[in-house]
């Protein structure tokens, strides 16, 4: 009966305990999410620019006697522990505000692009928490993948190519240096169409033509900038083509008489002048020669100064590169103008008489004397009538 009052007794102390004992327990637990430190936001993703300084910041609250350290999430290298830094000197910690641990790296490397850790040691376990930072790289060309100057002949098949390096990957922009636009044209069909501008790493230039020819730029961008650009040269070889847009020739005597050829060639060519297939004229007092050069075409001029009848014959402009030879001829003739009774003027070529009617069709140079002899003839002929 003693026995049963006892355990009696020790079940009632036991219940009363029981709030006490509840109470005591809360008060622990409470305290204790009172004192463990927490993360009071996430680091979050950044973006920084090489050779800049990053900055991840990684807030706590209640660190109480805990200790705050900076890993590199990939090795798990300790970079610094509250705010000494363990690593080289790029790193450093500051307290930016009295719970932010900030991870500052300067200057910003490439290889510097990854996550980072921040960790608290707390027992048993720590706590951590995760921030990644991207390196943004601005473009550079790599010259050894990029094409140099290139030189072609009409009809290769040629592929301009330009690499560049950056982060994020660059866009490669081709353009003509000159504004012009780009001719391109689809593998198989012969005709050009334009373009302003061609976007990929090569430019795709099938059976090339003559008037592809010139500076090229190739032109890397990404978000980071400058841009940079790289010129590329493409010359196209092809043998001479000779275009005459007179091949005959008529003048007066006395006058200055200019006789022309257009030359498109590349390399550049040697041009000159024939008289009646032997003598090569030279630029003197009585010819003079000149040349007007654009890209691959050339404009050769002979000037034959006071015309006289020695001149009249057949004229060569001839024009050689190292791909080849080519010419053109020209005839020049005495323009003989006289009242005659057919009321018509005459002219000689050669031997072989035409109206001078015809001349109408002439350029400036020959065809001014003409028309003004004409009018001249027409008042001679009213004249008569009244
Ligand atoms: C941050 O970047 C990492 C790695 O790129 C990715 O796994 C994570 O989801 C990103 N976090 C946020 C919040 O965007
Ligand atoms: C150019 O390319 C086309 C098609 O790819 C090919 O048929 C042709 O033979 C090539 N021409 C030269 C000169 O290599
Ligand atoms: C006259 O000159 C113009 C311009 O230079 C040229 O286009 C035309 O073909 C020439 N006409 C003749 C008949 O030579
Ligand atoms: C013809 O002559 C006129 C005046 O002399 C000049 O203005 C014009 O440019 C010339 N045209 C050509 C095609 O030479």
């Amino acid at each position: 009966m003693k026995m049963y009052r006892k355990l009696f007794w020790t079940l009632i102390h036991g219940f009363a305990m029981l709030p006490t004992i509840a109470i005591r327990d809360s008060h622990v637990v409470n305290r204790k999410l009172v004192d463990v430190p927490q993360f009071e936001r996430p680091i979050g993703n950044h973006t920084f620019h090489i050779g800049k300084e990053a900055l991840l910041g990684c807030s706590v609250i209640n660190l109480g006697k805990h200790k705050v350290g900076w890993l590199r999430a990939e090795d798990q290298t300790v970079l610094s522990l509250n705010d000494r830094v363990v690593l080289s000197p790029r790193y450093s910690v500051n307290l930016d505000t009295p719970s932010t641990w900030q991870l500052r790296i300067r200057p910003l490397r490439a290889e510097d692009r990854g996550c980072y850790m921040c960790q608290i040691n707390t027992q048993p376990s720590m706590k951590w928490q995760i921030g990644c930072i991207d390196v943004y790289v601005p473009p550079d060309i790599i010259n050894e993948e990029t094409s140099a100057d290139v030189s072609a002949q009409e009809l290769d098949n040629v592929t301009l190519i330009c690499r560049a390096s950056g982060h994020p990957p660059p866009k490669i922009t081709w353009r003509r240096e000159d504004h012009e636009p780009i001719l391109l044209k689809k593998v198989g069909s012969r005709d050009f169409y334009k373009v302003e501008s061609y976007t990929g790493s090569s430019l795709p230039l099938w059976r090339v033509d003559r008037r592809q020819m010139g500076a090229f730029l190739c032109i890397a961008a990404n978000d980071v900038p400058p841009a940079v650009s790289k010129r590329i040269i493409l010359n196209v070889n092809f043998s001479p083509t000779v275009i005459v847009p007179n091949q005959l020739l008529g003048a007066p005597l006395g006058t200055d008489v200019v006789l022309e050829c257009t030359v498109e060639a590349y390399p550049n060519t040697i041009n000159y002048w024939l008289k009646n297939r032997g003598e090569m004229l030279l630029d003197g007092p009585k010819y003079v020669i000149g040349e007007e050069r654009s890209s691959y075409r050339v404009m050769m001029k002979l000037t034959i100064r006071y015309f006289s009848r020695s001149d009249i014959g057949t004229y060569n402009c001839v024009s050689t590169n190292s791909l080849g030879k080519s010419e053109g001829t020209l005839r020049l003739y005495e323009i003989k103008l006289y009242p005659s009774s057919q009321s018509s003027a005459e002219v000689n070529i050669g031997g072989l008489t035409e109206g001078a009617v015809k001349q109408k069709t002439f350029n400036n140079s020959t065809n001014k004397l003409p028309r003004t002899l004409n009018i001249i003839v027409l008042l001679i002929l009213l004249l008569l009538y009244c």
